[in-house]
């Protein structure tokens, strides 16, 4: 007895070592550190945001989770937040565009994780999530608001909860109607009639609400997958629990991911993003409408009032790090878009920018082939000029075999 229990021991700490493959593929010690640096539990504690000071006010969070599903912010009464970003569907679509009022140009991005992020949208033109909250409210196919109508809404509506927050708000008696400084024509023109106090308080409602709703969205944390809880097990020396297994095939996968694949040079950390841009050479959406992704979302930073360097952030200039050393040249990013973090990522077909690409098998097969859409363009007011293939992708080449491990691996994050 005492005999059987030692050789079981033994055993378990050999499947700790993982050396032995536990009745598995062999997992090495090599392989065993690779894996800690995917592993939900490396992720680094979030940081306060300094240009939302309300980040992690649970207060802002519960105004800002009501704001998120609130219809009542939409020229329809129709859409909000949480029509796009399902919750149930990892607030996500499932559609390759996303539908508002109407189609917008690219895919709708998951949330849960986002708020590590440096960037937001497809081409990060956005540098924080308070700043990107905002803009969805105002662009005509998604909540199709103005300005003016959004803050009203929410002070009228939300009186209480926003004077405790925020302090009182402001007297609307001589606010413009549909009005906005984005929107050309009458918006525009109604803003222009309105003196710059008055302006101000706009903005500032405005702002305010995307600091709340940004509040919510850093409560949404990545969850635990099964890769995880496989190689915590590993990792203390003990077997994982029936249910949490990774098959033969998803560990052979992940081999890959990280090695021979090469997929880790982007897809990088426990969120499996490196936070940054790239090429991959992705189809082009719209050819005659190129998407040239971070290129000119650079030029949109620079300009944007609501950026962390702006009037409405809670930051000190010299706390905008991200925007200070942002990298400014348009050719080193055409085409460019930021790596998508890839938890979860089987729940959420089409895939890219676009949804370009339906299954993960394609998606794979993307990546072996290499292709370079941006390669052939003409050159876009002078400011982008295409310099012959340019995929940030690295030549890789796998067998039948590995492709299908390596979606395995994907399928179980
Ligand atoms: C019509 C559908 C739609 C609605 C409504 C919508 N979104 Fe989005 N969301 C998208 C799409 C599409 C993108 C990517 C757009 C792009 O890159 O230009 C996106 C991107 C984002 C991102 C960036 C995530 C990242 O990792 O960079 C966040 C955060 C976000 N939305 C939050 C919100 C919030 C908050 C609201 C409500 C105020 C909202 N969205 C309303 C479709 C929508
Ligand atoms: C050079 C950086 C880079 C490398 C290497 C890379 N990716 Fe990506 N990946 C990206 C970027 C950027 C996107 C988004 C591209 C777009 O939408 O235009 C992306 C998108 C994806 C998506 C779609 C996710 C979604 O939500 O739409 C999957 C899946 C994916 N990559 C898997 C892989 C796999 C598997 C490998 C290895 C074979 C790999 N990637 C290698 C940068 C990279």
């Amino acid at each position: 007895m005492k005999r059987r229990s030692a050789t079981l021991g033994l055993l378990l700490a050999l499947c700790g070592l993982a050396m032995s493959g536990c009745g598995g593929p062999k997992l090495t010690p090599y392989d065993m550190k690779r894996a800690k640096e995917f592993m939900l539990s490396s992720l680094p504690p979030l940081l306060p945001d300094p240009s939302n000071r309300y980040g992690d006010d649970p207060r802002a969070a519960a105004l800002g989770e009501k704001l998120f599903f609130d219809t009542g912010l939409s020229a329809n009464s129709a859409v909000s937040c949480a029509i796009c970003h399902q919750p149930d569907k990892a607030f996500q679509d499932g559609i390759p565009r996303a539908f508002g009022i109407d189609q917008t140009p690219r895919r709708t991005m998951p949330l849960a994780g986002a708020q590590w992020g440096d960037w937001y949208f497809w081409d990060g033109r956005k540098d924080s999530q308070w700043s990107q909250a905002l803009e969805p409210m105002e662009t005509p196919a998604e909540h199709g608001m103005t300005r003016d109508m959004v803050a009203r809404e929410v002070v009228t509506r939300y009186r209480a909860e926003y004077e405790a927050l925020f302090g009182p708000v402001p007297d609307t008696a001589g606010w413009p109607y549909f009005a906005s400084p984005l929107l050309p024509g009458n918006p525009q023109q109604n803003w222009d009639t309105a003196t710059p106090q008055v302006q101000d308080a706009i903005n500032r409602v405005f702002a305010n609400t995307g600091k709340a709703i940004a509040a919510f969205q850093r409560t949404l944390k990545p969850e635990e997958s099964r890769v995880d809880r496989f190689f915590a097990a590993r990792l203390a020396g003990q077997e994982p629990a029936e249910a949490d297994r990774l098959t033969g095939d998803e560990i052979e996968g992940f081999k890959l991911f990280a090695g021979k694949a090469r997929c880790d040079n982007c897809h990088s950390g426990p969120l499996f993003t490196d936070q940054f841009f790239h090429n991959t050479g992705v189809t082009l959406s719209d050819p005659e409408k190129p998407d040239y992704g971070r290129a000119f979302a650079v030029l949109f930073l620079k300009q944007d009032l609501f950026s962390c360097a702006g009037p409405y952030s809670d930051a000190q200039p010299l706390q905008c790090r991200e925007l200070r050393f942002m990298s400014e040249d348009p050719a080193v990013f055409e085409g460019a878009f930021k790596t998508p973090g890839l938890r979860g990522v089987s729940r959420r077909a089409p895939y890219m920018h676009a949804g370009q690409i339906e299954t993960l098998e394609e998606v794979v097969e993307h990546y072996v082939a290499r292709p370079d859409p941006f390669a052939t363009l003409p050159e876009v007011d002078g400011t982008v000029t295409p310099h012959g293939p340019h995929t940030e992708v690295p030549e890789i080449s796998l067998t039948d075999e590995e492709k299908r491990q390596l979606v395995a691996f994907l399928k179980a994050l």
